[in-house]
């Protein structure tokens, strides 16, 4: 066992398989920013479990969403993101949807079905939903409001006006991990290692302060700045502060399944949890700052080594020769720390000598996620 779940949770493709029918085929699947599908015609599409899903806005400019498969043979109408005029033709046999999902062209129908009712082939509909700047599907189209979902966290995520941020494009960044998505979630709400892996990373926030618990299924996280980085903050802050002046500290919730954010200062930042395999993860960065040329600014400042060295920030091991530059611990970024320790984890999982120890009081959310996960598999069986 590994707290609440076995070890084949984490190595298994049956796990895998009943997580993807069970919890990610079944609530609300992050797709994107606003901005991503904001002309008529835009489209983007999302693997959501199971279902693959499309957004597209109308020429009415609201947003609709439909599963992606043509209703003649199922081939995905469209791929990645892009932009159509009017229609969507399906690759295949060129049968082509409005904007609006109704079936308005077959090719050579008269000579090929006689007469179609069109009308009862339009595409299946999903549902989508805007939250905190950022787009949303369901696979099911009843699915009603996103606030139903994230109504009860939506007060304890920081004061961030998302919607408000520029994105700071040059921040986004896709990685894999090679660790089941579990490992990357437990470790992003892990509040014991955070004084541990991070001493050097994140020393910036008070960590024996940090306010933390479960909404739903939902992780909250808060923790305030250590007083030395408090005391005229505003001069230290790496981008300008995006909150009012009188709030301070890092929020980083974990929505479930997967959906990070980390909102502290002087910006506001998506961490996105996509499960690929049994033993590996996609994870997606994405980031909004105050403005571009402010934060550009503010950029060249901290390319400075004064900067760093101004907050002490550097790896917990100094690099002490060529051959250790590329040791994720002596790397200064917090994010190197987290996937060196999530691939580290997952493969001692295939050891016959694995065995897990106690769990520390900050581990708690760990053994918290682990029976979020088992309360969605059994109740959906
Ligand atoms: S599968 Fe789409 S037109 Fe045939
Ligand atoms: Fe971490």
């Amino acid at each position: 066992m590994l707290h609440h779940l076995p070890v084949s949770a984490y190595t298994s493709r049956e796990w895998f398989e009943r997580e993807q029918r069970h919890i990610f085929s079944n609530t609300w699947r992050y797709a994107g920013f606003m901005e991503d599908v904001s002309e008529p015609g835009q489209y983007i599409s999302v693997q959501a479990g199971l279902s693959n899903i499309f957004i597209v806005m109308g020429r009415d400019r609201r947003l609709r969403a439909f599963h992606n498969i043509c209703r003649h043979r199922g081939t995905q109408l469209i791929r990645a993101v892009g932009k159509v005029q009017k229609a969507l033709t399906c690759p295949y046999h060129d049968w082509t949807y409005d904007l609006e999902g109704n079936l308005i062209s077959v090719p050579d129908e008269e000579r090929e079905f006689g007469r179609l009712d069109k009308s009862c082939l339009g595409l299946k509909p999903a549902s989508v939903d805007i939250w905190k700047s950022m787009l949303f599907v369901h696979p099911d189209p009843d699915a009603g409001s996103i606030m139903d979902w994230f109504g009860e966290v939506d007060s304890l995520i920081g004061p961030h006006e998302p919607e408000t941020l520029p994105e700071y494009e040059e921040a986004r960044n896709t990685y894999e991990i090679a660790a089941n998505w579990k490992i990357v979630v437990e470790n992003y709400i892990d509040v014991y290692h955070l004084s541990h892996l991070h001493s050097s990373t994140l020393h910036m926030y008070d960590h024996a302060k940090a306010e933390y618990g479960f909404v739903g299924p939902h992780f909250t996280f808060w923790e305030p700045p250590v007083p030395d980085y408090a005391e005229d903050q505003d001069s230290k802050l790496p981008a300008p502060r995006v909150i009012p002046a009188d709030q301070n500290g890092t929020w980083v919730p974990m929505l479930f399944p997967g959906i990070g954010l980390a909102a502290s200062e002087d910006g506001w930042n998506v961490f996105i949890v996509e499960p690929v395999a049994p033993d590996l993860t996609r994870v997606t960065n994405r980031s909004r700052v105050a403005n571009a040329s402010a934060w550009a600014f503010s950029k060249q400042a901290a390319r400075s080594a004064h900067f760093w060295s101004k907050f002490g920030l550097g790896g917990k091991y100094e690099a002490d020769d060529a051959t250790s530059e590329d040791d994720p611990m002596a790397s200064g970024d917090f994010t190197s720390e987290d996937i060196y320790a999530c691939e580290q984890q997952q493969k001692s999982l295939s050891s016959p000598h694995y065995e897990v120890g106690p769990a520390a009081v900050g581990e708690s959310p760990v053994l918290t996620h682990q029976d979020v996960v088992l309360k969605w598999l059994d109740r959906q069986q």
